[in-house]
């Protein structure tokens, strides 16, 4: 084995795209790596100082879609270019945004699942930033992407994760086994 030390490598990371309102009431979107399930239905997100953050001191709700392989291009260019810089960042990325249901907040119609989601509680704030911990009010998932079964089908959505090893993104595969099944084999 060689030793790496300590370094943000948790494997695989997701791509979510944020979504919020910026002061003048257009959409916004930044890419965050560093979020995952907290919780049933809570989402955690490491969050920096960005225009996003300033939205975030606003209103305390935003949407988190999943990247795909047709939204890569753009899911990073939201999270290397700020809205704080480039007036024009979201008409660049080609996403249209309807207003969500639930919160107030932007859904970008190109991802096929988004999470719409309100701030529960800011974590060991400092000015470099803070960990949000945020209730899950609802999922939508587009049309396309509901299976026979009625579920989000989620192979066919072609996610992203993103690799912080390499600064890649990969595309994640197909179905390979059955979650609280195939273990019992070895029962
Ligand atoms: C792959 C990738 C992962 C990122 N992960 C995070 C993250 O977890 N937390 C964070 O605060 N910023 C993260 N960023 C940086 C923001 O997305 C970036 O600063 C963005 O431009 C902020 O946009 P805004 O200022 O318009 O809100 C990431 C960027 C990339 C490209």
């Amino acid at each position: 084995m060689k030793s790496f030390g300590q370094k943000p490598w948790v494997l695989p990371q997701p791509v979510l795209i944020i979504g919020t309102y910026n002061a003048d009431g257009t959409p916004n979107a930044m890419n965050a790596a560093w979020g995952g399930q907290w919780d049933a239905k809570e989402i955690m997100i490491c969050m920096g100082t960005h225009a996003t953050t300033e939205n975030l001191a606003r209103c305390n709700e935003f949407t988190v879609a999943f990247a795909t392989r047709d939204t890569m291009v753009a899911s990073d260019f939201v999270g290397i270019v700020s809205a704080k810089n480039d007036s024009e960042k979201m008409q660049k990325t080609g996403w249209t945004a309807v207003k969500a249901e639930n919160v107030d907040a932007p859904v970008f119609t190109d991802f096929p699942m988004t999470l719409e989601c309100r701030i529960l509680r800011k974590i060991d704030e400092t000015p470099d930033g803070y960990n949000i911990v945020a209730e899950i009010v609802n999922i939508l998932v587009d049309e396309k992407y509901v299976g026979a079964d009625g579920k989000p089908d989620v192979e066919k959505m072609q996610l992203i994760t993103y690799d912080p090893v390499h600064h890649g993104y990969l595309a994640l595969g197909e179905r390979i086994g059955n979650a609280f099944a195939d273990g019992k084999k070895l029962k």
